[in-house]
């Protein structure tokens, strides 16, 4: 075997194993004799230890190390300097502020009596575990007063995350208020030159999704909303590649993403020690969480993990887990249906004759779900008024609902409609009757956004009837989906109607209250799915998905903004639950039909378009691309995903991209591959796959076999080491190539 040989299959080896679907063991062992605790969490090991101040210390992070007793005992810092305090300098899992802290903390407290020092020392551990998962929680107090900080960490059976979160109970007989209570903090390998490179997601209304990458300087890098909910802006998730450089599918990465959909912050700040330590949880801006005598409050969980094959791996090893942990179903969550949804074709002016038009048409495209969007209930028109009035509109729908959904049921779809629950317009009969819903401060004006406020979820009367009139329409019509909207960011947060002090509770009491709705609905009405959309992608992170099964990634629908703004969002989660609709040429640029078919296919396939404007050709060719997803749906939303080349990227542009699906049992795989524009005479190059059985031989069936070039048939060794030849030309090209394994 010639060198260049060996070198290729040692990488393809390398590659396989990583592809394995997070096959080892998971794990927490206590060393008493050490005080400290070894963490296997799949491909990783964590590690934490209790020094002789009885300070919690970050021992590990990283590659396995399956020989526990290797790692070490913890021990106290001696102080360097007294610039930089051992407070400081210490790798502290839970760094309260207190003692000579200047890095991030993740509680700082403040009182009654006026003190506002906080040291956390170990008091003891212990351990429970259900069939699927393993839980450490590490009780912490501070050295004087009893305000007790519970350490959770747990694994999953097979999964490569750890979730972490934390628990912190006022056994005081004076009342705290917590300025600062964050989830976690992760500490990276303090490595000589370690050239660690950033990765965060950043965005706006109709632009989210954007993958910004940096090299990690000394300083804070702040990434957050400070709007009620997770926010377009930034998402919580963050991932770290280094100390040496990587490519997609090779090197080490550090990620995690917190599950919380209010206001939230993650740090990740490198000390003049070059320290990296990545702090995140509730935003502690306007946060000051009051604990009365006896009362607790607990953080949100913050996931992490470390692998050894790069931002690839990272990602897939997240798909994984939401699939497996996280999703409404998990581990067995329902594959997403074909979706159409009339938005994008009638705006508000919906009626009973137009949604029999369209869902005709839609069915005999092999839709599996007909979704109604804005515009049936109260009197709305436009997103001047209705909202709060959540009953149908008999202009638009002189009989009800009844006849739709029936003619929709006949037609062999499921029905969905949409809501927004969570806002009022003050034009409306709601608004008129409960003024004082709206989050307000009294007094002061109350800012509106698209002609709407928010209703105060923290309150406990809006709570419940938010949720019967959303249990009485589900209840009284047969709807099997609800697309949750929620269209601006909060202003003048108020909660008047409990005392000034607990006034602030209202970033957690609302978002826990969201859950509860979505729970309780969920629970009475077992078929129901739901998908959380807050204009666009503006509420994604793991805590909705607990409650909900999908999302809407973004407003955008253009189909090359969408491979953009899709790569983003694969980086954090699975394309199971990205819903990804076709929608008639955007005014930015005219694209086929089998282009945008081809973009929507990467994640959960969907329909926005007017089908009143699609020709005969255009309805065959959409029907025959319906059919071809669903060939390859469970590979797309519930296999390995590879970017083997990556779409334009924020500070670099690409001309093409080319994303692969491989089913988990590796007998089935995908390639979709784009072309932007080419230069004359330009070739497509070869597209290298990834996650293939090396030794299996694969069959191509190509979606069109003129855009093909190589042979039908080859080893999986063959696709990953060569590569396909595909004939992509000129603008907006596209193509599908499946591959069957074959023996
Ligand atoms: C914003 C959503 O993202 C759209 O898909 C649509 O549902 C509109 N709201 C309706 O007002």
């Amino acid at each position: 075997m010639s060198l260049r040989a060996a070198t290729a299959s040692a990488s393809i080896l390398v590659a396989a194993l990583f592809a394995m679907p997070f096959a080892r063991s998971q794990s927490i062992e206590y060393r008493p004799d050490a005080k400290l605790w070894v963490i296997q969490a799949g491909d990783f090991t964590y590690a934490m230890g209790v020094d002789e101040r009885n300070w919690l210390q970050s021992l590990y992070w990283g590659p396995r190390i399956d020989r526990a007793e290797d790692i070490a005992a913890a021990h106290s810092l001696p102080e360097v300097v007294s610039f930089d305090l051992p407070t400081t300098t210490t790798p502290q899992e839970y760094a309260a502020w207190g003692a000579g802290l200047y890095t991030e903390p993740d509680l700082k407290a403040t009182f009654s009596s006026g003190n506002r020092d906080v040291v956390l020392a170990y008091v003891d551990q212990h351990q429970t575990h259900d069939a699927n998962s393993q839980t450490l929680d590490i009780t912490m107090r501070d050295i004087k007063l009893p305000l007790v900080v519970h350490l959770f960490y747990r694994v999953y059976t097979g999964q490569s995350v750890l979730e972490r979160w934390t628990t912190i109970e006022n056994q005081t007989k004076e009342a705290v208020v917590l300025e600062n209570a964050a989830s976690a903090t992760w500490s990276l390998p303090n490595l000589q030159n370690s050239n660690y490179r950033a990765h965060w997601l950043t965005g706006r209304w109709a632009g989210e999704w954007q993958l910004q990458s940096a090299p990690l300087n000394v300083g804070s890098q702040v990434i957050e909303s400070r709007r009620g909910s997770t926010g377009h802006q930034a998402n919580p998730w963050f991932a770290i590649e280094g100390p040496d450089s990587t490519d997609e599918e090779h090197g080490p990465v550090y990620f995690g993403e917190l599950g919380w959909s209010g206001s939230w912050r993650i740090t990740i700040e490198q000390s003049s020690f070059h320290q990296v330590r990545i702090t995140g949880g509730y935003n502690p801006f306007d946060f000051g969480y009051r604990l009365a005598p006896g009362e607790s409050l607990t953080t949100p969980p913050f996931y992490g993990g470390f692998t050894g094959g790069g931002m690839g791996e990272a990602s897939r090893i997240l798909h994984h887990f939401q699939q497996g942990v996280i999703l409404p179903g998990a581990p067995h969550p329902k594959l997403r249906p074909i979706l159409y949804n009339s938005w994008e074709a009638t705006e508000f002016n919906v009626g009973e004759s137009g949604q029999f038009a369209l869902a005709e048409k839609a069915a005999a495209l092999g839709v599996e779900r007909f979704v109604i969007d804005d515009g049936w209930f109260g009197q709305r028109k436009d997103d001047h008024a209705g909202l709060g009035d959540w009953y149908v509109n008999k202009e638009k729908f002189p009989n009800g609902l009844k006849p739709v959904i029936d003619r929709v049921h006949q037609l062999g779809m499921d029905f969905g409609i949409w809501v927004e629950p969570e806002m009022v317009n003050p034009d409306s009969d709601l608004y008129r009757k409960h003024p004082a819903w709206a989050m307000n401060f009294p007094g002061r004006p109350r800012t509106e956004g698209r002609n709407q406020l928010l209703l105060n979820f923290a309150r406990p009367d809006v709570m419940e009837y938010t949720y019967h009139w959303l249990d009485e329409l589900v209840s009284n019509n047969d709807i099997d989906f609800l697309k949750w909207d929620y269209n601006r960011n909060w202003s003048e947060p108020g909660w008047d109607a409990v005392p000034v002090a607990d006034q602030k509770k209202i970033y957690v009491a609302y978002i826990h209250n969201l859950y509860t709705i979505l729970d309780r609905l969920r629970a009475k009405h077992p078929k129901l799915e739901i998908e959380s959309c807050s204009g666009g992608g503006g509420r994604v992170d793991l805590g909705i998905l607990r409650h909900t099964v999908e999302v809407w990634p973004s407003d955008n629908t253009d189909a090359l903004d969408r491979l953009s703004l899709q790569d983003g969002f694969s980086h954090a989660y699975t394309p199971g639950v990205m819903m990804a609709w076709v929608t008639d040429p955007q005014r930015t640029r005219k694209t086929s039909l089998k282009f945008r078919f081809l973009v929507a296919m990467e994640g959960s396939l969907g329909i926005g378009a007017n089908l009143n404007n699609f020709t005969p050709e255009d309805m065959a060719t959409a029907k025959d691309l319906v059919a071809f997803y669903k060939t390859i749906r469970p590979t797309v939303q519930q296999g390995l995903q590879y970017r083997l080349i990556a779409p334009s990227r924020p500070g670099a542009p690409s001309e093409r991209a080319a994303t692969e699906y491989v089913s988990t049992d590796r007998t089935q795989a995908v390639v979709f591959a784009y072309l932007h524009s080419q230069n004359f005479g330009d070739p497509y190059p070869l597209v290298r796959l990834s996650g293939l059985d090396s030794k299996a031989t694969y069959r191509l069936h190509p979606l069109d076999a003129k855009q093909l070039l190589s042979q039908q048939e080859a080893s999986g060794s063959y696709w990953m080491s060569h590569g396909l030849q595909l004939d992509l030309r000129g603008d907006y090209d596209s193509t599908a190539v499946v591959l069957e394994r074959t023996h």
